[in-house]
């Protein structure tokens, strides 16, 4: 890789991804460039300009392999190829070397925990007797009960019911998450040389980082304990991953989906001999409100401090309430196990904060990652087709929990109807989930260039956020400022103000306001639910 094409500011800071603006791709949703309603690899390579011209640093795929998608594709049933409907290997190759052509690197999503049940090592297991080698690289256990008609544990699946699910020959599987997805068994050697085959089979193809899919529950003794979250050992697995990364020159970035509660725990992933960064969900749910989102700034950055990580700075992804809709509502905090249907959300109020919280969290120190589609300010669908569901958790909660569709819906791009130029003009499918009619006004066409535009706003801060010195990685502190307005400094000159009372603030003492979410008033002041980037006096 020539590092001559990326970005100055690749140079100016000490490593890539302790600044970068990283763009989340979701890929059936994306763009669709073959016309069969799903996105794929042609259609993000036609889009690659758009990214560019954005000006993100970096690009995460989600899941590109071959899936019976029973999770989005996170039930992967071969780790080293590319699944047709997204195109093929060759493709993956020529996006990756036209990405980094065009400045921007590409981190793929690894999925360790588990696999499809199709995955070939499973069905063999299947067909192997209870006790062999091929049942072993996965967690097959007897039943309790006389007939060994009950599960092993009592052990719940994070998408709802049961985590194990019982075969023909009346042995039991554990699986944390769908039934289609059965866990390996991480302590058997087979697995650990398996992956770390499977990273350098994509670091070889020129992958600048991975995203490792839930990164603390690989080590566990579901007979022995319920607990499956950050057990010993896993550190052990990614000490051998960051092994691995460093063997390449630059060292591939690891960046780990740690939920973990404790932040001391969430830390010790990211010493400097394990994962380079994890995602931020503690400041992703935190609320609308001030005292809660300086709390959350301030816990990460204490927790980073000590092992010298970058923090990564999120407010939204393919699992989330889409920030639109979240910040529109009564209650504006994301918590998983508090998700339902028909939650009334003010879209004018949630987009006004949304701008707002945009600009708060892009001038945070570190890493900032962008999900596809916050930059057009897209809304969460809430009022797709029962039909049309296909998340598990809205299936496996018995549609209590409205699940993930809402906000993987295919992005619209131009035009004034449906497919919104997600799909060529010719194309003979529909997107695989609807889009809301009133997108026409939100497509790319429809906003690009137009001045005070959702899309023009997230230009222009991560064209400043790239081009300040003060931003990304680096020091904060904060001003004086009223409880309900969080103000802070990055350097003697950038400072971001933003207001989340219900009166307006006045911003410190500056020479100039190079970016606002809305327009001052005239008195110069700040208006509630806004943020302005500031040149200080
Ligand atoms: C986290 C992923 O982001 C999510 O989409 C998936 O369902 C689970 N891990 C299981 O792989």
């Amino acid at each position: 890789m020539r590092e001559s094409r990326f970005h100055v500011a690749d140079q100016t800071h000490q490593a890539w991804w302790r600044s970068a603006a990283i763009y989340q791709v979701y890929l059936r949703s994306f763009a669709d460039g073959n016309g069969d309603g799903v996105g794929d690899l042609a259609g993000l390579r036609s889009r690659l300009p758009y990214l560019a011209g954005l000006g993100i640093d970096a690009i995460w795929i989600v899941p590109w392999y071959p899936s019976p998608l029973a999770d989005g594709g996170y039930d992967v049933a071969d780790f080293r190829a590319i699944d047709p409907i997204f195109g093929t290997l060759a493709e993956a190759e020529k996006l990756i070397e036209e990405a980094h052509a065009a400045g921007i690197r590409v981190i793929c999503d690894i999925v360790p925990n588990h696999c499809s049940d199709q995955h070939a090592w499973f069905q063999k297991a299947l067909a192997a007797p209870s006790g062999s080698p091929e049942r072993d690289l996965f967690w097959f256990r007897k039943g309790r009960g006389e007939h060994g008609e009950l599960p092993p544990t009592d052990l719940q699946s994070i998408f709802g019911g049961p985590a194990w699910t019982r075969v023909a020959d009346g042995e039991w599987y554990l699986h944390l998450f769908a039934p289609e997805q059965p866990d390996f068994n991480w302590d058997h050697p087979a697995v650990r040389a398996e992956f770390e085959d499977i990273l350098r089979f994509w670091l070889d193809r020129g992958i600048d980082g991975i995203r490792i899919d839930s990164a603390a529950v690989l080590i566990k003794d579901p007979l022995v304990s319920d607990t499956y979250e950050d057990n010993d050992g896993i550190h052990e697995v990614y000490q051998s991953w960051r092994r691995i990364a460093d063997t390449y020159s630059p060292s591939r970035a690891l960046i780990g989906e740690v939920w973990l509660p404790d932040h001391e725990a969430f830390a010790r992933y990211l010493r400097p001999d394990e994962l380079h960064t994890a995602f931020n969900f503690a400041f992703l749910g935190a609320p609308w409100e001030a005292d809660k989102l300086r709390y959350e700034i301030d816990m990460t950055l204490e927790v980073h401090a000590p092992v010298a990580a970058p923090a990564t700075w999120v407010l939204s992804n393919h699992d989330v309430t889409r920030e639109v809709t979240r910040f529109g509502r009564e209650v504006t905090n994301f918590a998983f196990a508090d998700k339902r249907r028909d939650v009334p959300s003010d879209l004018a109020l949630g987009t006004r904060r949304a701008r707002a919280a945009a600009l708060l969290t892009m001038s945070l120190p570190g890493a900032y990652y962008l999900y596809q589609g916050e930059e057009l300010g897209l809304e969460e669908v809430e009022d797709l087709d029962d039909a049309l569901r296909e998340d598990p958790m809205f299936h496996r909660s018995g549609g209590v929990d409205p699940g993930r569709d809402g906000c993987r819906v295919p992005l619209p791009w131009s035009g004034s109807t449906a497919p919104f130029g997600f799909s060529p003009s010719d194309a003979t499918g529909t997107p695989w989930l609807p889009q809301p009619a009133h997108w026409a006004e939100l497509s790319v066409a429809a906003q690009q260039g137009v001045q005070g535009s959702f899309l023009e706003l997230y230009c222009e801060a991560l064209r400043i956020r790239r081009e300040d010195p003060a931003l990304g990685d680096g020091p904060m502190r904060w001003l004086e400022s009223e409880p309900h307005v969080l103000a802070f400094a990055r350097d003697d000159s950038f400072a971001n103000v933003t207001n989340l009372g219900t009166e307006a603030a006045v911003l410190p003492p500056h020479r100039e306001v190079l970016l606002s979410s809305v327009p001052l008033n005239e008195d110069g002041t700040l208006p509630p639910d806004a943020s302005a980037w500031i040149r200080l006096a």
